[in-house]
């Protein structure tokens, strides 16, 4: 077992390549079953959750092999279409492997992801657009047996709600179906952008991604393609945070500035001061942080990521006044708050809303990560406070962070990771 230890009080200084994108990554990497011929993947961050999918593919009979971050992932020989519940339960993202097994194979036996991580993460509208597409789905005990009935069609798919993963899942499943599929409310995140420019440089026809209105022409064959992931912005969200928090300086390169766009704007409120380029984000930031003079309400791309939510409150915790988030996209996602009113944060939770008031110390302690954003945002309070921090159940944060002390301790601050 790893554990972090933060030695607190230290200003965050420098520059910082930032690591590719998880949630762009994992769809690309269930993506490039899709075609035939070899897909190369530069960018491809090193994440317990991308080597969880490097193995359902390898399960499936793909090979996929990495060399630093380049992913090489050959699809040719793959001929099983049922994951093991235990690989699907390794990564909650696992779901996204039924509408590229769909598309490749017409049928699929995963389960559900399940657990409770953020509150209940339900998939019927996943089931419900996929069975529009001629998919039969069937549950048999927690097995959720898809299989084609006749050729996949594309169809109408008007969405309840801009869901990420389902608006994947029909993408991944309409481009190598017949006819056209046309989604609707579907999601606009920019990691969907990047799966269909992936999906685009194999050959596929897809067209509105990045708005509300999805089309997919249906294509017989892909072929294989090389391709660079996005920068992850969540990731990049993190890092300035972490500066904000320690009234640091920070010039981060490799970012995706446009993605960061409603983060940007509302760490700005704090009074730091934000200058972007191209592909280069330079974040100053104040002594001691102003409070959010907006309500932060989290949305759908273009809102703010519910994503951001953690970091942001972990790092406005001695900020001047008092701050209001609201949680809009998921229902239990206050859960790292214990453990950051145990290092010394005034936080009041009532339902969506948490009430944040600045205090002027925060104390090292020990605590353990609940969620990997929840986890991010411990280590960014642990930097701004004084003491030493212990931060345990880091699994969930090497989910998604790169060698995250790595990364902090390049930027002058104290991180270390630890066995135990
Ligand atoms: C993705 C991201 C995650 C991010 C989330 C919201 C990946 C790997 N993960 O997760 O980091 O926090 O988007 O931006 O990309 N819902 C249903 N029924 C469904 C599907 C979703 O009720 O069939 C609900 C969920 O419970 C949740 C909301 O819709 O309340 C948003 O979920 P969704 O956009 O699907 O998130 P994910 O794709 O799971």
């Amino acid at each position: 077992m790893q554990k972090l230890i933060v030695d607190g009080g230290q200003c965050l200084c420098g520059e910082l390549s930032l690591q590719g994108s998880k949630n762009s990554a994992l769809p690309i990497m269930a993506a490039s079953l899709l075609a035939e011929g070899e897909c190369v993947l530069t960018g491809c961050p090193k994440l317990t959750d991308i080597y969880s999918a490097s193995r359902i593919l390898n399960h499936t009979g793909c090979r996929c092999r990495f060399s630093g971050n380049t992913a090489v992932i050959n699809s040719e020989s793959a001929d099983k279409s049922s994951i093991p519940e235990k690989m699907m339960s390794e990564m909650r993202s696992s779901i996204i492997f039924m509408g590229a097994l769909l598309g490749r194979m017409g049928e699929c036996t995963v389960s559900c992801p399940g657990g409770c991580e953020l509150g209940p993460r339900p998939i019927d509208m996943h089931i419900s657009a996929l069975k529009k597409m001629g998919v039969e789905i069937n549950d048999n005990y927690g097995r959720i047996v898809c299989r084609a009935k006749g050729k996949i069609h594309g169809a109408r798919i008007s969405l309840p709600f801009p869901s990420v993963g389902a608006t994947e899942n029909v993408i991944l499943c309409a481009v190598k179906a017949e006819g056209e599929t046309i989604i609707n409310n579907a999601a606009r995140e920019p990691e969907i952008s990047d799966l269909c420019g992936f999906l685009r440089a194999c050959g596929a026809d897809i067209s509105g991604d990045g708005e509300s209105r999805i089309i997919i022409r249906g294509k017989t064959r892909l072929h294989g393609c090389e391709y660079g992931i996005m920068s992850d912005r969540i990731a990049g969200a993190t890092y300035m945070c972490m500066t904000a928090a320690t009234g640091g300086e920070l010039i981060l390169t490799n970012a995706c500035v446009n993605a960061e766009e409603s983060f940007i704007s509302v760490l700005e409120q704090t009074g730091c001061s934000i200058y972007t380029g191209k592909d280069r984000i330079y974040l100053k930031c104040p002594r001691k942080l102003k409070a959010l003079s907006e309500r932060v309400r989290t949305m759908p791309h273009p809102g703010f990521p519910t994503d951001a939510q953690a970091i942001l409150m972990a790092a406005i915790l001695k900020s001047d006044g008092t701050s209001v988030f609201e949680e809009n996209i998921f229902d239990c996602r206050y859960r790292h708050t214990d453990a950051l009113i145990k290092m010394g944060a005034d936080i009041q939770v009532l339902g969506k809303a948490a009430v944040v008031k600045g205090v002027s110390r925060l104390y090292g302690a020990s605590v353990d990560a609940t969620d990997l954003r929840g986890g991010a945002a411990m280590a960014v309070a642990a930097l701004a406070a004084e003491g030493t921090t212990e931060i345990g159940s880091i699994s969930h944060i090497d989910r998604g962070y790169e060698r995250i002390e790595e990364a902090v301790t390049r930027l002058g601050g104290k991180m270390r990771r630890v066995s135990v």
